[in-house]
């Protein structure tokens, strides 16, 4: 079970796996993440569902490399088999009754969007994409989203691909152009998702945003996941994964996300001496 069938990089940190789950293919919705143990005594790993396909009995995960954990995953090759997987886990993202969506991805955050763009497009929700990057040899999942995208809008930080900016100057520039989305989906590193809220809420525009908090169970047990959203205390694994951007607390959530960070870079150091990798 849970094993790698396919594998490639889409760019040098970023790569994109297969896994044999048939059943988490049969009952995965777009939104929905997995936790994945890569090895016995690994580290539990949230990842979004990318794609679930009932045909083959898999299921595609996108994921960056960034630390211990993933650089443990990405030893692993076709043919191996994860130690561990459970999902689908979270809920399902809230796509009904859109007319006009705008999805705005942020560096590995298009891979979550992905899933959820896609969902938005086969239902004839007319779809506009806003996805960023730090440069072009970071631009990643371009083909995919401008199938599935009325409009597809790619911006580098440094202007070495597309239009130069962030993406919320791409989105607001669509606001003043006079485009008037129903809702907005924003998913990507947290200071992105606090400024597209913060943008959207001076427009009124609905928004959702995808809480990347650091999970372990994923059950609402342990409390890792906790965030205040509308002054209420809520775990992205059982309440979430999506929020009402313009009720989360982004800055306990920033200050939350920093809390291992000393463990975080020792994890990191040790997985690239034994990987010989650097990150
Ligand atoms: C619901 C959800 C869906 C996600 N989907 C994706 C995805 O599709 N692709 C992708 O590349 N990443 C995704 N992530 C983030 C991914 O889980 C982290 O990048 C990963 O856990 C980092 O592990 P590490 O050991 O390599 O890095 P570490 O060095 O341990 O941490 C690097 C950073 O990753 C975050 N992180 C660490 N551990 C966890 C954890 N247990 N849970 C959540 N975040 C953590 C922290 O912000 C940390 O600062 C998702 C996170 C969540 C919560
Ligand atoms: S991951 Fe433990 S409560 Fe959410």
């Amino acid at each position: 079970m849970y094993k790698i069938l396919s594998k490639e990089y889409l760019n040098n940190t970023v790569a994109r796996i297969s896994v044999q789950a048939p059943y988490i293919a049969q009952k995965a919705k777009a939104g929905q993440f997995v936790i994945l143990r890569s090895c016995e005594n690994s580290a539990r790993i949230p990842f979004t569902i990318a794609r679930a396909d009932t045909n083959t009995g898999s299921i595609g995960i996108i994921y960056q490399i960034v630390g211990g954990g993933t650089l443990e995953l990405d030893s692993l090759s076709v043919g191996d088999s994860l130690n561990a997987l459970v999902g689908p886990l979270g809920n399902p993202t809230e796509i009904e009754g859109i007319n006009y969506a705008c999805v705005v991805g942020g560096g590995v955050g298009t891979a979550i969007a992905l899933p959820i763009a896609e969902a938005l497009y086969k239902q004839g929700t007319k779809v506009d994409s806003i996805i960023g990057f730090r440069n072009k040899e970071l631009v990643i999942l371009e083909d995919e989203f401008r199938s599935i995208s009325d409009n597809l809008y790619v911006l580098t930080d440094d202007g070495s691909y597309g239009v130069k900016g962030f993406v919320t100057n791409g989105l607001e520039d669509n606001i003043l152009s006079g485009k008037t989305y129903d809702r907005v989906f924003a998913i990507g590193p947290l200071p992105m998702m606090k400024f597209v809220s913060l943008l959207t809420k001076e427009h009124n525009i609905p928004t959702t945003v995808s809480m990347n908090s650091i999970m372990v169970d994923g059950t609402g047990m342990c409390g890792g996941c906790r965030l205040t959203v509308g002054g209420k205390i809520r775990f992205a694994c059982i309440d979430g994964p999506d929020f009402d951007g313009h009720q989360v607390d982004f800055d306990e959530a920033i200050s939350r996300s920093k809390m291992f960070r000393e463990s975080e870079i020792k994890s990191r150091e040790f997985a690239c001496n034994l990987y010989k990798k650097e990150i």
